[in-house]
């Protein structure tokens, strides 16, 4: 007999970032309920140190808790490189990070076996991608750059295609990724696919760009399954959005990237709570 789990599934990120996995979470599991925190009030994590990154990530975590989860998933690349597995490995559900997904859907994708990582500094300096991808793929040549300015360009919802100032950072930031004719990148920050239309077309369409959220959406999607732990219900999921900053600039900015209203109540929780 089939058993079924239908306590939600709880996301997040430092704000606005996880979003994309969200999205991708919430096309291939219609009927899961999701409850997503984004710490706006402490974004950007990506420059911030490891003790404090991991600090955020286990708050974020209780914090996603307190609803009764069937499991995690962290949105964000920054959490997800500095110290996420030593959370998982302590978790009595299952904790999913963005990189293992990612750094495979990248080593199955590249011809050449030139693969870009960007991301936030904390991420590139983790060395978490380059390590993954290695392990297997060990011939791979991984070019990597950090992309600060990205995440408050997002946040800020400077994210349109013909913005200029997004169009003068992007090329400045790729340009080392161009110059190693990487024929895959891995948007190895959450927030990035938010921007993909503005990095595909400096980058070219031969190059093949890997959103970590989605690919880690697919393997959550998977994992629930295997282990019977679906939601009954096949559509009509309910979601649940948390801020620890404005709600309505977090809504704003979020129906601007996702081209449309946000289903689902947003709230204000203070980072005080946490
Ligand atoms: N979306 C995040 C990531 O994937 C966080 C960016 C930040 O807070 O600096 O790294």
């Amino acid at each position: 007999m089939i058993s079924l789990d239908n306590r939600p599934i709880g996301v997040f990120d430092s704000g606005l970032g996880g979003l994309t996995a969200l999205r991708s979470l919430s096309r291939i599991l219609p009927g899961e309920d999701i409850i997503y925190f984004g710490d706006t009030g402490r974004v950007p994590y990506g420059g911030r140190s490891r003790e404090t990154i991991m600090k955020y990530a286990r708050q974020d975590i209780a914090f996603l808790r307190s609803f009764d989860i069937k499991a995690v998933l962290a949105a964000c690349g920054t959490v997800s490189t500095n110290g996420l597995d030593e959370i998982a490995a302590r978790s009595d559900i299952p904790v999913f990070g963005v990189v293992e997904a990612a750094a495979a859907a990248a080593a199955a994708a590249t011809r050449s076996g030139r693969i870009g990582v960007i991301g936030t500094k904390a991420s590139i300096k983790s060395r978490a991608y380059d390590e993954a991808i290695l392990a297997l793929r060990p011939d791979a040549r991984v070019v990597k750059n950090a992309c600060p300015l990205f995440v408050p360009l997002v946040e800020a919802g400077k994210i349109g295609d013909a913005d200029p100032v997004l169009d003068l950072v992007a090329r400045e930031y790729l340009e080392p990724m161009k110059e190693a004719r990487v024929d895959t990148l891995i948007l190895g920050c959450t927030h990035f696919p938010i921007i993909a239309g503005t990095i595909g077309r400096i980058m070219g369409p031969e190059v093949r760009l890997v959103d970590t959220g989605a690919q880690t959406a697919l393997r959550l999607a998977r994992c629930l399954k295997e282990n019977d732990m679906l939601s009954e219900k096949e559509e009509g999921g309910c979601h649940r959005y948390f801020v620890s900053d404005n709600p309505d600039s977090f809504r704003e900015a979020a129906e601007l990237f996702l081209g449309g209203s946000l289903r689902g109540e947003v709230r204000h929780i203070s980072v005080d709570e946490l």
